[in-house]
């Protein structure tokens, strides 16, 4: 029976990085692909509609006004991966101006299932575009696309939502190599970018007033709780965002309220926290523009074009495989 071996894997994969995590000698650290779950995945399209979280909305406006000029620069003919697609509202732009030219592929790639069917419905009824949906690993579900190209077609892949800002800067760079490696001649990728701004305001964007972006974070526990038979008790956590002005990122932590025990019997282990000692959930890190073209060159990328919003900067950045 393939789904259970696929879900028994990935409850153990779970459990392992759980566990790497949370034993680690200093700062307490999870992954953050694991705050897109079920729950995890509607928070984050709440966030996306914050008012204090203006990220969504600059790339929104950017692939809007821009997403003809896009589609032109990239020769055809050409199908469309998405890495971490989530609900794929923003793609709409790129889709439908790739459908006025040709009949598409897209493959919306996500480690979310609820994401993924968000993104078929969201976008199942643009004419002229078929949707292949891959619940994978960015990098395992763009090497399965990439092997099953037709001959003479184009890839354009999509990176949006400044996603890449997960990763640290030297992890950011050899990810778009691991990307351009899969990648042939003139294949592009098109990446969106937070760029840097005011503490205050990222501050704001990543710790609302209404709680929203607290539940997001929190929800990790809660995942634990549910997936690890853990018990967490939320309300002894607080949701932190802080700068990190040296590594020029913000940062998602939850900290401990109180010193307490938790146990994780699913992940084999049991953990003590300090009054005030905090696990790492996330970071995004901020770039300037002319970093992002450094970081395409240094991957094998050229950096055909970049559109900034003068709102909320924010650069879309297409970058050609040399
Ligand atoms: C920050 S959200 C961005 C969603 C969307 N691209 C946007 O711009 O609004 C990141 C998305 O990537 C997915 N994701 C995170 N890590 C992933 C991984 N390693 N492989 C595949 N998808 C991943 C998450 O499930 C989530 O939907």
């Amino acid at each position: 029976m393939p789904l259970p071996a696929i879900a028994s894997k990935t409850s153990s994969e779970f459990a392992a990085d759980v566990r790497a995590g949370m034993t680690l000698r200093g700062q307490k650290e999870l992954p953050s692909k694991y705050l897109y779950d079920e729950v995890g995945s509607a928070l984050f399209e709440v966030i996306c509609h914050l008012p204090e979280y203006g990220l969504t909305r600059a790339d929104e406006r950017l692939l809007r006004r821009h997403s003809d000029e896009i589609v032109d620069r990239v020769e055809g003919p050409v199908a469309v991966a998405e890495l971490g697609s989530g609900s794929g509202k923003k793609t709409r732009w790129i889709l439908e101006a790739l459908s006025r030219r040709q009949r598409t592929l897209y493959y919306p790639i996500e480690i979310s299932r609820s994401a993924l069917r968000m993104c078929e419905r969201e976008l199942g009824d643009i004419d002229s575009v078929s949707i292949v949906g891959f619940e994978r690993e960015y990098l395992d579900g763009l090497r399965e696309i990439a092997l099953s190209r037709e001959p003479g077609q184009h890839l354009l892949v999509l990176f949006l939502g400044s996603t890449i800002g997960n990763f640290d800067r030297p992890c950011g760079v050899k990810f778009l190599a691991s990307v351009r490696e899969v990648l042939m001649l003139g294949d592009c990728l098109l990446l969106g970018t937070d760029l840097e701004k005011p503490a205050a305001q990222l501050l704001r964007a990543y710790d609302d007033q209404l709680g929203v972006t607290a539940a997001f974070n929190l929800n990790l526990l809660a995942r634990i709780n549910r997936e690890l038979e853990a018990n967490f008790d939320l309300a002894q956590f607080a949701h932190v965002a802080k700068m990190n002005y040296w590594a020029r990122s913000i940062e998602m932590h939850l900290q401990s309220k109180r010193r307490q025990k938790v146990s994780i019997p699913a992940a084999g282990i049991s953990i003590e926290f300090r009054e005030g000692e905090t696990i790492w959930t996330e970071s995004s890190h901020k770039y300037s523009r002319e970093e992002v073209c450094r970081m395409a060159t240094g991957a094998g990328f050229h950096c055909e074009s970049q559109w900034i919003d003068d709102d909320w900067p924010f650069a879309e950045n297409l970058l050609i495989a040399e």
